[in-house]
């Protein structure tokens, strides 16, 4: 009798790769549901690669400075993930709006972290937005990507206090510690098969969920 394969994931990334570490320590404490396959970056100074190298995951650049043409990128990345055949596509910092050919050739299996509590904030400079607001609080959502920037159905939020002297510096810092639990909690009930997209809503256990789950008290 053989086991089932585990599911791979591919993890996306831009940038320095803190939610990709959260991701690497969970799967060395034998936390994660899949196995970290492959990080990609479009940005070779990207730290993130450093620390795929360094927990001995395959990784690859793909640099998308200078390149105008988003459907030519797209489908090299594709090219990319396709020899792997991942499960689950991490979206972890990945500083580039997907073309649509990409999302719906991977649709339901793309999922990515959004530092707001989606609906609010989709786009850049979140934290300084909710400040502004007045807001009281703030946090961060995992959702299925669809088309619609950072509009496709949410999965997870984590909430956090706005306090009294906060700056976007500290807010971020503190919504960046509430990505690391969700990330990879919001992953495993996917490649656990409990979280499913589906028409463009994302069903929990076969139910549709109507509003996200939250972090810690939903799991
Ligand atoms: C995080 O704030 C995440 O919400 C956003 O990009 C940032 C990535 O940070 N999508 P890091 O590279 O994981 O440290």
């Amino acid at each position: 009798m053989s086991a089932t394969p585990r599911k791979k994931a591919v993890v996306l990334i831009s940038g320095g790769g803190t939610n990709l570490q959260a991701f690497i320590d969970a799967s060395q404490r034998r936390e994660l549901d899949f196995e970290l396959a492959m990080v990609v970056s479009n940005r070779s100074q990207a730290g993130g690669l450093t620390r795929a190298e360094d927990a001995g995951i395959d990784t690859r650049c793909l640099p998308s400075k200078g390149i105008s043409d988003r459907a030519a990128y797209d489908r090299s990345l594709a090219t990319e993930l396709d020899r792997l055949a991942p499960d689950l596509i991490i979206l972890a910092g990945f500083m580039r709006i997907l073309s649509a050919p990409f999302v719906s050739r991977y649709a339901g299996r793309i999922l990515n972290i959004h530092p707001s509590l989606l609906p609010l904030y989709p786009g850049l400079h979140t934290h300084a937005r909710a400040l502004a607001a007045g807001d009281r609080e703030h946090g961060c959502t995992v959702h299925f990507v669809t088309e619609e920037l950072d509009g496709g159905p949410p999965i997870l939020q984590g909430r956090v206090a706005i306090e009294p002297g906060d700056d976007p510096e500290t807010l971020a810092a503190r919504v960046l510690q509430v990505e690391h639990q969700i990330y990879p909690r919001a992953a495993n009930l996917f490649a656990s098969g409990r979280i499913v997209y589906r028409d463009g809503q994302c069903l929990l256990d076969n139910k549709v969920l109507s509003k996200p789950l939250r972090y810690p008290d939903s799991l």
